[in-house]
């Protein structure tokens, strides 16, 4: 079990469209933020390797069906899984990098037919909020000249249209908007700069919950 620090790691989400370039940039963040001898650590959602990870791995790959309803609380469960062992990294002074959370689980389950944003947001009520979400944005010219989309579930341009408004709809103060329409290494010194004053203003600040 880590010890508690006197300052504790700040929570930093990443959030943006398909081809946004969120994967890439998470990953070069964590290696420099620990080259600078800030301790950090990167996560996922949906985390794919627990028992409901493997669930919701087969269901984003088409190998089986989950019902709506069913599949949002599954992603929810997917991170409420994960917060004692985030809240002990965060107390313990670890820096978190994470690539894509509730915001996601929202904006993904809410662009399919009947489903409306509050009741989206209802399972995720009291997760660890996030002291800063980077939203990275590109226009949708930009992420189409990055590439076609793969074979998961979701990958659709129209569908993703739907996604990106929902972002825009969940949007607050906490809410930085990075353009991503740049070099990788450019986008990654802008992020850099952008994390190092996160993690100086949240260190004594206590963490909060998200949407209660
Ligand atoms: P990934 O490509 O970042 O692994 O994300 C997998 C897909 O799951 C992506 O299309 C977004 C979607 N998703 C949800 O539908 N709900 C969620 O809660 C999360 C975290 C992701």
């Amino acid at each position: 079990m880590p010890s508690t620090a006197e300052v504790r790691g700040a929570l930093i989400v990443f959030e943006g469209c398909d081809h946004s370039g969120k994967t890439t940039q998470c990953k070069k963040l964590v290696a420099a933020l620990n080259e600078k001898g800030i301790k950090t650590e990167a996560m996922r959602f949906p985390d794919r390797t627990t028992t409901i990870g493997k669930m919701i791995d087969g269901y984003l790959s088409n190998k089986c069906e989950i019902e709506d309803h069913s599949v949002h609380l599954l992603f929810s469960a997917n991170r409420w899984e994960m917060v004692p062992k985030m809240k002990s990294m965060l107390e313990a002074g670890t820096t978190l990098i994470v690539d894509r959370y509730a915001f996601s689980g929202v904006a993904f389950t809410a662009a399919k037919e009947g489903f409306d944003m509050n009741w989206c947001k209802q399972p995720d009520v009291g997760l660890p909020k996030p002291d800063r979400v980077i939203y990275l944005t590109l226009s949708t010219e930009e992420a189409a000249a990055r590439g076609t989309f793969g074979k998961e579930r979701y990958e659709q341009t129209e569908f993703q249209q739907k996604v990106s408004t929902n972002f825009e709809k969940l949007k607050d103060p906490t809410w930085q908007e990075v353009e991503a329409d740049k070099s990788i290494e450019d986008l990654h010194r802008e992020i850099l700069v952008i994390t190092q004053n996160i993690i100086e203003e949240s260190g004594h600040k206590p963490l909060q919950q998200l949407w209660s």
